[in-house]
């Protein structure tokens, strides 16, 4: 292969070359050109040159293949209007702009598809231009393997879960076998007076009869896996259908429902069994932190081929600290609660190949934001391989 120096020869002497030997040149280099790029062709990871005004000069067959990126795109193309996914596009433009060199970054994409990525960022000077070269491994093989691994770990915390379960059961079963106790007690001898004494037992009954059959069924639902069913939804006519199951609720709280929705998002792919779920959820999370009254704020939004869908409250808050916990299981701050409305909403979340955002501030307010691709054909959804016991 020639070396620069050897071709900077060449040229320094180009007027003393005859025009044979510079055509035999000129077809060794084309040769050259051809072999260097089938061979990095061949290589597994994506490569990319870019200039410092993010013109890609070259890309490989896997670069391509990774975004979807036609033979057709015109040379010298901006890297803008080639990736579909903007964050990464933001990403590699800030890392450009500061040419701060970046190695085996992780990178979570949406668009065209739901990818794990590794990316290194180098440059290199060439003639006066620093050029970035990127180089992208796509890990969402390896991340299926550990997501494998997390579903075993899974169901070994659902058997935690279980015990848990168990324990939370527990302390209402003997609440109602003591009250139990004292309604019998009561009936012996019943009388007007006692009348009320037995009310209040069975009141206290109900009420520890509600919270047992909230635990339980939230258990259930967070461990009973039906088939994913995904059909073209139309996500606004979705919210305002599980708004409108909420509204009784959100009036005798006196909160007031703002719903400002995108009327461009087309209908996509979405479950609607468990998106609906996903929405009620985080409708009543909002209900709940906002005891007295406040604002609900459901917005829908376009985006960069995703749709992205804000819940924003006017309620307590979460402390900073406690952010990283609330998707936990059994994180809860009520009384009342189970701590699992989260979790289901995660999983649900990322079964649509989505994201889930949260901003919250204290005494002022929290925002969720779920952020899906617009998936129009049925291939390609990620998800936990189906397993027996999902086909319940
Ligand atoms: N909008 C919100 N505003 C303030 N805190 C929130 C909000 N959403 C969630 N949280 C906090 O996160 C915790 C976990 O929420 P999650 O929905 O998982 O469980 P939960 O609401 O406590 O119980 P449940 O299982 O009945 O939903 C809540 O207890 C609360 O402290
Ligand atoms: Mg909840």
């Amino acid at each position: 292969m020639p070396t620069a120096e050897f071709l900077e020869r060449i040229v320094s002497r180009l007027d003393r070359i005859d025009r044979k030997n510079i055509e035999r040149y000129v077809t060794e280099l084309v040769d050259e050109k051809q072999l260097l790029s089938k061979l990095l062709d061949q290589v597994p990871y994506g490569i990319m040159v870019l200039t410092n005004t993010y013109e890609i000069l070259y890309l490989n067959r896997k670069m391509a293949h990774l975004f979807n990126i036609p033979d057709t795109i015109r040379p010298r193309a901006v890297l803008s209007g080639v990736i579909p996914d903007v964050p990464l596009v933001k990403w590699i433009e800030q890392q450009v702009d500061v040419q701060e060199e970046k190695f085996h970054e992780e990178i979570e994409v949406l668009l065209p598809r739901p990818m794990v990525l590794q990316a290194t960022l180098q440059f290199e000077k060439v003639d006066d231009t620093t050029m970035a070269f990127l180089f992208v491994a796509n890990l969402t093989e390896r991340d299926l393997n550990a997501r494998e691994r997390f579903q075993l770990q899974n169901w070994e915390s659902m058997i935690s879960l279980a015990a848990g379960i168990a324990h939370e059961i527990g302390n209402p079963l003997n609440s109602l076998t003591i009250h139990l106790g004292l309604l019998t007690k009561a009936l012996e001898k019943v009388s007007f007076g006692e009348k009320k004494k037995i009310d209040r037992s069975v009141r206290a009954m109900q009420d520890e009869l509600t919270r047992l059959d909230t635990i339980v069924r939230n258990f259930l639902r967070a461990t009973r896996r039906k088939p994913m069913r995904f059909e073209a939804t139309r996500v606004n006519e979705l919210i305002g259908k599980t708004a409108t199951l909420l509204k009784p609720e959100l009036k005798a709280r006196r909160i007031s429902l703002r719903e400002i929705l995108d009327k461009n998002i087309p209908p996509f792919l979405l479950d609607a069994e468990r998106m609906q779920q996903v929405f009620l959820n985080l409708i009543k999370n909002s209900i709940h932190a906002m005891p007295h009254k406040g604002t609900l704020c459901i917005r829908t939004e376009l985006k960069d081929k995703l749709c992205l869908i804000h819940f924003q409250d006017t309620g307590v808050g979460i402390p900073e600290e406690k952010l990283p916990r609330i998707f936990d299981a059994y994180y809860t701050t009520k009384e009342e609660g189970t701590g699992l409305g989260l979790v289901i909403v995660y999983q649900i979340v990322r079964e649509h190949g989505g994201r889930i955002e949260v901003s919250s501030k204290p005494n002022v307010g929290t925002t969720f934001t779920l952020i899906l691709p617009l998936r129009k054909e049925k291939l390609g959804l990620p998800g936990p391989k189906r397993r027996a016991r999902d086909e319940r």
